[in-house]
């Protein structure tokens, strides 16, 4: 099948920059030192493409993404970085991850989250650090006292985990470097009161701002990037040295006076980073089912693809059940999106 043949909108990988990029993430950040999170692609096929190159450890943001890889046999440490108070998700977890032999930890932020994973029978869980971006994640002095309360439930606290994400974008790399470094401080201290063995933290934006090993001050046991495999427009302005692996894959539909317009809208694009971009052209705005355009550099005709590159990744896929693997206009696979919802 070539690409053209593709029912649009379709999320269309490059399947070589794809490789590149896990390639690329995984001499940096080998093994366990990278705990690639899932939400960036919510695909258990390209898990297993992490897990291929050594990272058995992995991050999610919803029950419905551990209790995916779980069957799908991916993973064999999961951490559920997230509050959740929903008990009877939180027992499929349990579930599940007992039958499959899989460690599932839960992040905890209060009393509240610590009350449903023991009643869900959750076993694990990690302390979420306010390091600070305003989200979930308790202040670091009361995270020793909320992990002494989990073990009052008889539950075992693996360690911290504090997501730097306000630092993610910090262009200026001499000022990002010395925000991560006081964040990490905050969560290194949370876990002089926690105790467990994981201090876990990071994003794309960030993964090279961190040293691994706690024997370092700011040290920390791994890197929760997901953006990395796919890469946005956003990320993309940051020139870490990753492709951007992803477009939609649009066709022309129509074609006005100077202005073009596809069949890639917003109900295909996750629009919280601004506009997406189409290579030569000037996108003008975006509606339910349509991109409008126009380029001085190019001419389309109608029926005609045009690749449109999401501002951000993560919840562009959501919004698309398959990715079409695509090597010199061919398709070579089709992966389902298979952890999409909650
Ligand atoms: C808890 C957590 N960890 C890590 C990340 C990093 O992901 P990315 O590499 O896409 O920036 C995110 C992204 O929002 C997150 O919410």
């Amino acid at each position: 099948m070539k690409i053209d043949e593709i029912p649009t909108p379709a999320a269309v990988i490059d399947a070589a920059a794809l490789n590149r990029n896990l390639q690329t993430m995984s001499e940096r950040l080998p093994g366990s030192s990278l705990r690639p999170h899932v939400k960036a692609h919510k695909c258990t096929a390209l898990a297993a493409q992490q897990a291929a190159l050594g990272h058995l450890a992995f991050t999610c943001a919803t029950p419905r993404e551990v209790l995916g890889m779980i069957e799908a046999g991916v993973g064999q440490d999961l951490l559920l970085a997230n509050a959740v108070l929903d008990v009877d998700r939180l027992k499929q977890v349990a579930r599940a991850a007992e039958a499959a032999g899989v460690i599932a930890r839960v992040a905890v932020d209060s009393p509240e989250t610590i009350d449903a994973a023991h009643r869900a029978g959750i076993r694990d869980v990690i302390i979420d650090v306010d390091v600070g971006m305003p989200r979930c994640g308790i202040a670091p002095t009361e995270a020793g006292r909320l992990a002494d309360l989990a073990r009052q439930h008889g539950l075992a606290v693996s360690g911290v985990m504090g997501y730097e994400g306000h630092l993610q974008m910090v262009t200026d790399r001499d000022e990002a470097r010395e925000r991560v470094t006081t964040a990490m401080k905050l969560l290194r201290s949370a876990h002089d009161d926690v105790g467990g063995d994981i201090v876990s933290t990071g994003g794309t934006g960030t993964h090279d701002l961190h040293t691994i090993g706690l024997e370092h001050p700011t040290g920390v046991t791994d890197v929760q990037a997901g953006s990395y495999v796919m890469v946005d427009t956003q990320y993309a302005s940051l020139q870490q040295g990753f492709e951007q692996a992803l477009t939609i894959v649009g066709t022309v539909i129509a074609h006005h006076e100077q202005r073009y317009v596809t069949d890639v809208g917003l109900k295909a694009l996750g629009m919280d980073h601004g506009d997406p971009a189409i290579d030569s052209c000037k996108v003008w705005f975006c509606s339910d089912e349509h991109t409008t355009f126009s380029s001085s550099e190019q001419t389309f005709h109608l029926g005609e693809r045009v690749h449109v590159r999401p501002a951000h990744v993560d919840p562009t896929i959501a919004r698309h059940e398959y990715l079409w693997l695509v090597e010199d206009g061919e398709v070579v696979d089709r992966w389902a999106i298979d952890l999409r919802h909650w």
